[in-house]
């Protein structure tokens, strides 16, 4: 059968995508170990990560938890649950109440306040910015994972370089603190990609310095990739509660780095 070189085009688009998602799942799976245990089980059970036993059989109780049951729980500490490709979240967790912040975005009705309280006060100094994304279901962030991929793929990467590329900045479905509801992405509408240039503008300048006295951290500092993944995002500020998050901030530290301490 003779095809077109755009019916070409498409079949090989859509077959190296599912090829490169699939393989890369597998993958994935082989590595980690704690995705399939943590999803399936819903992170309950008896493996080393259950345990609080890291792989290296150092312990490691603060760093590996059953973050769902953090961050559902009274505990002082549920503000604390690291959501990580290495820490993913159980894929049926929902926050316990969310809490409208505005005409199209929600949060843990836990980080409101303090965070109406962070924007209130930025806005008072003259500065100008908004929420852009804050808590996002599964079926999003598999949105935006998958059209991340295939954008990277149209760009000329193969299915795996662009799955493997396009996780350092949009977490896999399943591994992103917006499904918890407890992260926010706030840009300056002056300046509204996000990009490494949003760092400069005033409104970040001033979220980075005080968003911690709100009990915020920026979760993805500059080259800190090698301990979250995750690349520079001067944009996504997660919720740790105000000690952590002054401690975190002051030290110039990753959330990563304040657990495993
Ligand atoms: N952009 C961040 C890492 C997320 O997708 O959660
Ligand atoms: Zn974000």
């Amino acid at each position: 059968m003779i095809y077109s070189r755009r019916t070409r085009f498409v079949l090989g688009l859509a077959g190296g995508f599912a090829a490169g998602v699939i393989f890369a799942f597998a993958v994935s799976e082989l590595n980690s170990g704690t995705y399939s245990s943590a999803v399936s089980s819903g992170n309950s059970g008896s493996s080393a990560e259950d345990s609080g036993q890291a792989a290296d059989g150092q312990s490691d109780a603060r760093l590996v938890t059953d973050n769902a049951a953090l961050l559902g729980s009274a505990s002082d500490d549920w503000c604390l649950a690291l959501i990580s490709e290495s820490n993913p979240l159980d894929t049926d967790y929902v926050p316990p109440s969310l809490t409208r912040i505005d005409d199209s975005h929600s949060v843990d009705s836990r980080i409101a306040e303090s965070l109406q309280q962070m924007l209130a006060d930025g806005r008072a100094k003259g500065l100008d910015m908004y929420v852009t994304s804050a808590y996002r279901t599964l079926s999003t962030q598999t949105a935006l994972f998958n059209n991340g991929v295939l954008t990277r793929m149209r760009a000329g990467m193969t299915p795996l370089e662009a799955y493997n590329n396009a996780k350092q900045s949009i977490a896999l479905p399943g591994t992103s603190e917006h499904a918890a509801g407890i992260a926010v992405d706030i840009i300056a509408s002056q300046y509204t990609e996000l990009d490494e240039r949003q760092a400069d503008t005033p409104e970040q300048q001033w979220l980075m310095a005080h968003c911690w006295e709100y009990g915020f951290i920026l979760r993805y500092p500059q080259d800190s990739i090698s301990v979250t993944g995750i690349t520079y995002e001067p944009w996504h500020y997660r919720y740790v509660g105000r000690n952590a998050a002054e401690e975190i901030t002051k030290r110039g530290i990753t959330l990563e780095e304040y657990l495993n301490e």
